[in-house]
């Protein structure tokens, strides 16, 4: 009874307003509730006649919707019995499983790299020194400064619109606004009751955590990823399971084992450009990727929030391929135009935007109305896109430059990739070398960088680091690549240098 209930309030929902035919959605939702854990394996289905006569629909468009789910493998029918939801697909032999695939239960506390980053982006904060930390965009750039004219004039016009508060679900016109940037920027046609705006794109991913998940369920993210995302999975206990993947993100049959072995409830991808590495995934691998979240319907997360800096390709974004209407986007303005903005959108399918915004409403309930107008009015001029191009090819030189200067060290040029898009370079460093070790080094020479562990979801002290190449000139970016040329040698030397304890 309470499956019927629960069903058929997530089916009016989403027939309220929608424009296609019935038994796709009635498909689509029970797709959904078995994707995000809340019809479970083995779990009954309330008859057809009982589903159809709660939703004032025929038996027969229910029942086709029934057969489409069985035909998938997703549902089973029982003659005489009822309809069930499919039982989890056997799990392959042991050694079938990729290694990298193990779950992590995170033993950390959460926050822990939280913690981190602030030690480091504080040590930026004590002193002068160069920041290669923060992986934020440059104030000075011109989306910023563009955001910043229609900041003041909305000041000017409305002098009391500080005092405007927006509710959870963020400023109608601000909705609207995205809407229509999102339909130029992912080329998904978007309504604005599918946005919503808010404080930040981390917030967003809360919410959707807190909605979809509970603690124990299994969230499978690429490696490495967005050290923000893995506190949070820390922070509700949740289970975490990595897919193997290269410069484009998970390899498409390292995510099929997953999904077929962990049965997860969450896919999370750091969208285009991936965050730390900056890889773009191309539009095959988008393809080979959102055919196997259709067909293991779960929730995914696309966190673009950095997607107007792509360099050199042109970015597919998931969502653009997402017929199910399975693909939250994330977007924040606050990487795109910066840091201390704080207005961030996400981008749901009507169904589940529908859930979303009932969260929403609980969680967050209250924002700032005025950076929201703001964004509203610069994103909808005929200036922002303009700005983002500027500002892409000035970041696009500062990534040239250090690879460039960093390239001139034979030793790193090995482990050296420019990234396709975003405002970082991973750098692995040569064997031996530990990204945490490096970090110190650099400290000690007033360059401030990130240890690459901080985005491993599982924490190996990775010979790997960040360098933020987003606030920086040319000039300053080639003297943090010689700092860190330097440092790498230094730590080389010591390695080889017999510590004086283990001579006898
Ligand atoms: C991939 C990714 N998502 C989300 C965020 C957080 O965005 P916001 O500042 O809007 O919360 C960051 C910030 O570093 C990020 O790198």
């Amino acid at each position: 009874m309470k499956t019927l209930a629960v069903l058929v309030d997530r089916l009016q929902q989403a027939m309220r307003g929608s424009r296609k035919p019935i038994n796709e959605i009635v498909a689509d939702e029970i797709r959904l509730a078995i994707g995000s854990g809340m019809l479970a394996p083995g779990e009954r289905l309330p008859s057809t006649r009982a589903l159809a006569t709660a939703l004032g629909i025929s038996t027969v468009t229910v029942a086709s919707a029934f057969t489409r789910l069985v035909d998938s493998g997703l549902l089973v029918a029982q003659v005489g019995r009822g309809t069930f939801v499919g039982a989890p697909p056997p799990a392959p032999a042991a050694a079938a499983i990729h290694p990298a695939s193990d779950i992590w239960l995170p033993a950390e506390q959460p926050g822990a790299r939280q913690r981190l980053v602030a030690r480091w982006m504080s040590a930026v904060d004590a002193g002068s020194g160069l920041n290669l930390v923060g992986g934020y965009a440059d104030p000075r750039l011109p989306p910023a400064q563009g955001y910043l004219r229609h900041f003041r004039r909305l000041l000017k016009e409305k002098p009391e619109a500080p005092f405007a508060f927006t509710l959870g679900l963020g400023d109608a016109a601000a909705r609207e606004a995205v809407a229509g940037f999102a339909a130029a920027a992912f080329g998904v046609a978007t309504r604005a009751e599918q946005v919503f705006v808010g404080a930040s794109a981390h917030q967003f991913l809360d919410v959707v955590v807190r909605s979809f998940l509970e603690p124990g369920d299994v969230v499978v993210c690429d490696s490495p990823t967005y050290y923000g995302a893995l506190d949070l999975f820390a922070l509700y206990g949740l289970r975490v399971a990595t897919v193997p993947s290269d410069g484009e993100g998970p390899l498409p049959d390292a995510l099929e084992q997953v999904l077929a072995i962990h049965r997860p409830k969450l896919l999370y991808l750091t969208g285009s450009p991936r965050n730390p590495e900056g890889g773009v995934p191309g539009p095959s691998r988008q393809q080979q990727i959102m055919a196997l979240v259709a067909a293991h319907p779960i929730v995914t997360v696309e966190d673009s929030s950095l997607f107007p800096y792509v360099y050199d390709q042109k970015a597919t974004p998931l969502k653009s391929l997402d017929q199910m209407g399975q693909v939250i986007t994330l977007c924040s303005f606050s990487k795109m135009l910066f840091a201390g903005l704080r207005v961030a959108a996400a981008i749901a399918s009507p169904g589940i935007a529908r859930r979303l915004g009932n969260a929403l409403q609980s969680y967050v309930r209250m924002g700032a109305a005025l950076p929201q107008q703001a964004v509203a009015a610069y994103v909808a001029s005929d200036r922002f896109f303009g700005d983002l191009a500027a500002a892409r090819t000035i970041y696009r030189s500062r990534r040239d430059a250090l690879a460039a200067a960093l390239a001139a060290s034979p030793l790193l040029a090995a482990g050296l990739r420019p990234p396709a898009g975003g405002l970082s370079q991973w750098l692995r460093l040569p064997d031996g070398v530990s990204g945490q070790a490096l970090c110190e080094r650099l400290g000690l020479r007033r360059v401030f960088a990130l240890p690459g562990d901080v985005f491993m979801p599982f924490p190996d002290n990775t010979g790997a680091i960040r360098l933020s190449f987003a606030q920086n000139d040319e000039d300053d970016l080639a003297a943090g690549a010689a700092a860190v040329i330097d440092a790498v040698a230094e730590l080389q030397r010591d390695g080889r240098r017999v510590p004086a304890g283990q001579l006898a």
